[in-house]
């Protein structure tokens, strides 16, 4: 298997129902079923939001220290087995603070099955944009304390209405701790997000961003900067942002020159992890292995920390 790094990644995508009927009868939480089918029967998203209010819901099994480990440890071992070397995985703290689960659990939980792991892996703490400025200040302060777990900030959530610049300041404090950043643009919302988030979050890298290829200017800057786009083919077609895969433009950002880079996002909620990703677009789009292999170098080169190969 092709050896590759995941770099968009939120590892409560990673909850997969089996997991969810395990933790919720481990921590006596009552669920509308127990029947694991039943659950991924819901999976039938209309948009980015319908989405989330499955994700959200679904993380209220999460609770303990072991329970961040164990959904930590078994998406490690899964993309081990699908070629990942080296991941940069995004977690979202106040999706946890806001049921009253507190930092350390968090932190404590998903530290310790990295640090167990045979993968180089990193932590991003991601706000929720739909949260407003004022709360990602403070859960930022929060996790300062942690400082050595995480790697850096990264904005995700509802994207449309909450536009990047509203986050300026707290993407400032962050380069200031010398925190990398991120942000998803470009995902519902225009090449308005994406020039935003480059000009005023100053990210390092673009998730998504497959909308950046609706302004010609947009594509230029971001071939001459070589900044990374970390795209998601099969989240794009479970969320409808493309209606289908054979319709992705992911083959023409590659033709442009970008620095394309293919990811899993969500992989318990869109039908497949990071290999299968890639083996989709083998087969519904034609890519062809030079392509694949070309994307699969293009992960560790955007990479913020090197892969310990
Ligand atoms: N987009 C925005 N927010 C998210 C996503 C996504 O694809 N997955 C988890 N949170
Ligand atoms: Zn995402």
């Amino acid at each position: 298997m092709r050896p590759k790094a995941e770099l968009h990644l939120h590892i409560e995508g990673t909850l997969e129902p089996e997991l969810v009927v395990e933790l919720a009868r481990r921590n006596r939480i009552h669920l509308p079923t127990f029947d694991v089918e039943a659950i991924r029967a819901r999976y039938s998203f209309a948009n980015l939001q319908s989405f989330l209010d499955v994700y959200y819901e679904n993380m209220a099994v999460l609770r303990t220290e072991a329970d961040f480990h164990d959904l930590a440890a078994a998406y490690l071992r899964r993309a081990a087995g699908q070629g990942v070397r080296h991941a940069e995985i995004f977690f979202d703290p106040q999706a946890h603070l806001s049921r009253g689960v507190p930092l350390n659990v968090v932190f404590d939980g998903l530290s310790a099955a990295l640090k167990e792991s045979e993968l180089s892996a990193e932590l991003i703490l991601c706000f929720l944009r739909d949260r407003g400025a004022e709360e990602a200040e403070q859960v930022l302060r929060a996790a300062l304390p942690y400082r050595e777990h995480f790697i850096g900030v990264g904005l995700d959530s509802a994207e449309v209405g909450y536009p990047p610049s509203l986050f300026r300041k707290v993407f400032e404090i962050a380069a200031g701790e010398g925190l990398h950043r991120v942000a998803h643009a470009g995902e519902e919302g225009g090449p308005d997000y994406v020039w935003e988030a480059l000009d005023i979050l100053r990210v390092e890298r673009v998730d998504h961003g497959i909308r950046a290829m609706e302004d010609p200017q947009l594509v230029a800057r971001l071939r001459a900067e070589r900044i990374p786009l970390t795209v998601c083919p099969l989240s794009n077609v479970r969320l409808r942002a493309v209606p289908s895969l054979r319709d992705h433009i992911l083959p023409a950002m590659l033709d442009e020159g970008l620095l394309v880079t293919v990811n899993s996002d969500d992989p318990a909620y869109f039908g497949g992890y990071v290999d299968d990703n890639y083996e989709a677009l083998r087969r519904e789009l034609g890519m062809t292995d030079d392509q694949l292999d070309r994307i699969a170098r293009n992960s560790f080169e955007a990479s913020f920390v090197q892969a310990r190969l």
